[in-house]
């Protein structure tokens, strides 16, 4: 069920093109009142060249969210919040997402012949590291020179921009185009920047595909090399979805080295080999904790696992990764919680891997 706060919240970065304040600030949003999936608000907007941007972007949002009848009263701002007693019109779905965005180069980026290489990070289970993978694996792409795009589509669990070190969202302009962050070369999108504060995030089935699809229509996200999805852990419905919309995407599949964990990825690699992904390879992470004094190698979390796997897999192993975070400070302008630095023993590793995957896919 749907919240009015929810909806504000999710309205909240639509900006007044004038001013660029927010319009829901402004109180150019009104009126929301929300029942079940019915919303219904008003909304006034400034001049006639913004208005049908404007309720299309406010209708597509609202849907993204799950709102099945979205009902919008349009006014000009002069008669602004005079009467009330107008006919309240549905909206037009087909009119919406067929107007929206329109011109963009974002679907194209879908289309085969974009060249975009993408790679979907996968695993079986979660907090394993695969949103460390993905970050990481992208910034050593970009170190390379590549133009890397990364999409957190684990919907739910965002934790990408948090991850970079990330402090601002992107910008909306008025034409309802999103402009990625960028950060360590990486152009990044994610749900955590829609979602204020640390609020859960309740969607629906079928929105999360449309919110997914949503960041690749409605991002500028310029000419890209690569373009990495971090997915949510397993094989549910995101993941689906992300193998559905993107039959030309490949795949990594992220491991710790314990049997049991190998053996709940194998399932991860089983629905990309079902839905044709090439697996580029196993990436095995927290493999040993070496020792800072003697180096010596220690396997706490088993072993073998990462190995067994891309042999089920037919697949090879691209890493083994060690136990260790990042050392930097959040003192550093460039301090990020997980992205290692190039020329440490992990940001070294994470080349390595990149070099294979340039390797594998470019020549
Ligand atoms: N090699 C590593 N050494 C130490 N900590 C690590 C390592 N890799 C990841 N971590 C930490 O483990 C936790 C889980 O990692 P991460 O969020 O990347 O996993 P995930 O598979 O994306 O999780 P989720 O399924 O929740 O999305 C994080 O706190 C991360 O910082
Ligand atoms: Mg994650």
């Amino acid at each position: 069920m749907l919240t009015r706060e929810q909806i504000q919240e999710i309205l909240q970065p639509l900006r007044d093109p004038d001013t660029g304040k927010s319009l829901m600030e402004l109180q150019r949003i009104r009126d929301i009142v929300v029942k079940e999936n019915t919303v219904r608000l008003s909304v006034i907007y400034s001049s006639e060249e913004i208005r049908a941007t404007l309720e299309a972007q406010i209708k597509e949002l609202l849907e993204a969210m799950g709102a099945t009848e979205i009902y919008i009263r349009m006014k000009p701002l002069d008669t602004g919040s005079a009467g009330t007693s107008q006919q309240e019109e549905p909206s037009d779905r087909d009119k919406l997402t067929k107007g929206h965005a329109a011109g963009m180069e974002g679907n194209s980026l879908l289309s085969e012949q974009s060249g975009v290489h993408f790679i979907a990070i996968a695993s079986g289970k979660g907090g394993v590291g695969k949103s460390t993978v993905t970050v990481n694996l992208a910034a050593a792409l970009a170190r390379q020179g590549k133009r890397v795009g990364l999409i957190d589509a684990d919907i739910y669990g965002f934790s990408v921009p948090d991850m970079m070190g990330m402090e601002e969202g992107p910008t909306v302009t008025e034409d309802g185009v999103i402009h990625p962050v960028e950060r360590f070369g990486v152009k990044v999108m994610s749900m955590g920047f829609f979602i204020r504060e640390n609020s859960p995030v309740i969607w629906r089935g079928p929105m999360l595909g449309k919110m997914l699809r949503q960041f690749f229509s409605d991002v500028a996200w310029g000419e890209l090399d690569y373009m990495l999805l971090d997915l949510p852990p397993g094989t549910g419905d995101v993941a689906l979805d992300v193998h559905q919309m993107i039959p030309q995407s490949k795949e990594i599949i992220v491991t710790t080295p314990h049997a049991t964990a190998a053996f709940v990825a194998a399932r991860a690699g089983a629905m990309a080999l079902q839905t044709e992904h090439e697996i580029l390879g196993v990436v095995e992470n927290m493999a040993y904790y070496a020792c800072s004094h003697c180096g010596e190698k220690d396997y706490v979390f088993g072993r073998g696992g990462g190995g067994k796997l891309a042999e089920t897999l037919h697949t090879e192993l691209l890493a083994q990764l060690p136990l260790g975070g990042p050392d930097n400070h959040p003192s550093e302008p460039d301090f990020s919680p997980s992205v290692y630095k190039p020329g440490t023993e992990s940001g070294a590793i994470y080349d390595a891997i990149a070099l294979r995957i340039t390797d594998k896919l470019e020549s």
